[in-house]
């Protein structure tokens, strides 16, 4: 598997942290070129700055997902500095309601949509005609399990991971004769900073979550990483338009 992603070109949205950060640095290990980008620019040019310390080859391009002209921008900006672009995870995302659906606001819906849905329509809409031009590619968007059923307190959040799929899927058949892959990876509660922050105050969210997956723990973000890079490998080719489950089993009941 890690051949065929050997000095090629991966882009990796939202990846200042967490799971973006861990897939930068994985494919950074296969051997990849990778542009890291994000709106949080220290910490995009944290996960870059440690590819570089570990010989491996990155830069940093900041753009918002939620602004054409910014992803237009990206989009020449790696082709300007690789000449090609053959991986895309399309992960930027934000989650950020915190009760029933008639107590969430405008505000919430707009915010949540425009990162989660229009800026991976517009990752998609900018990386698929530089992928034809050279010739094919793989696309892997990040959903969630919450893109797969419903998410109480959480409902505009699982409406947009739910179009984040209905996006993957209609897109991978649209250019499935072009060598153009695109699939999604669905995650389930995940190790990262933001889920660290907002259990620490109480060990019993911690177990309750632990307790949701079969497997009896939350997913590292390794393990997120690690179905992308399969995903966008040879290894995955008669494998588009499919939302891969990375939950430790959560939807398997
Ligand atoms: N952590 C989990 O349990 C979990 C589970 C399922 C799905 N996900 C999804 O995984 C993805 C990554 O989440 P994470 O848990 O690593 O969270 P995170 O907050 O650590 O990472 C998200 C990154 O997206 C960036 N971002 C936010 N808005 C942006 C914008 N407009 N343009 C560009 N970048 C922007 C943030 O700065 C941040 O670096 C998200 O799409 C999230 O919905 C996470």
């Amino acid at each position: 598997m890690s051949r065929s992603l050997s000095g090629q070109v991966a882009l990796v949205t939202g990846a200042a942290a967490g799971i973006g950060r861990a897939t930068a640095l994985a494919f950074a290990r296969e051997g990849l070129k990778v542009v890291v980008s994000d709106v949080d620019v220290a910490g995009g040019e944290g996960t870059a700055a440690r590819i570089r310390e570990t010989g491996g080859e990155a830069r940093f391009i900041r753009c918002d997902v939620t602004r054409e002209a910014e992803v237009r921008a990206l989009m020449e900006g790696v082709v300007a500095a690789y000449g090609r672009l053959d991986y895309a995870f399309n992960n930027a995302g934000i989650d950020i309601e915190k009760g029933k659906l008639a107590d969430g606001s405008e505000a919430e819906f707009d915010a949540i949509m425009g990162v989660n849905v229009k800026g991976v329509w517009l990752c998609l809409k900018h990386e698929i005609p530089v992928m034809l031009a050279q010739g094919g590619g793989a696309i892997v968007n990040t959903a969630s399990v919450a893109g797969l059923g419903g998410a109480p307190k959480m409902s505009i959040y699982a409406a947009s991971k739910h179009a984040v799929i209905g996006l993957t899927k209609s897109v991978a058949v649209e250019y499935a004769k072009k060598n153009v892959r695109i699939n999604a990876v669905c995650p389930a509660v995940i190790d990262t900073d933001m889920f660290r922050r907002a259990h620490e105050a109480d060990p019993r969210k911690a177990q309750f979550a632990a307790a949701v997956h079969p497997i009896g723990r939350i997913g590292k973000v390794e393990e997120v990483a690690g179905a992308v890079l399969y995903l966008c490998s040879d290894a995955a080719g008669f494998t588009t338009g499919i939302a891969l489950p990375v939950d430790g089993g959560a939807t398997a009941i």
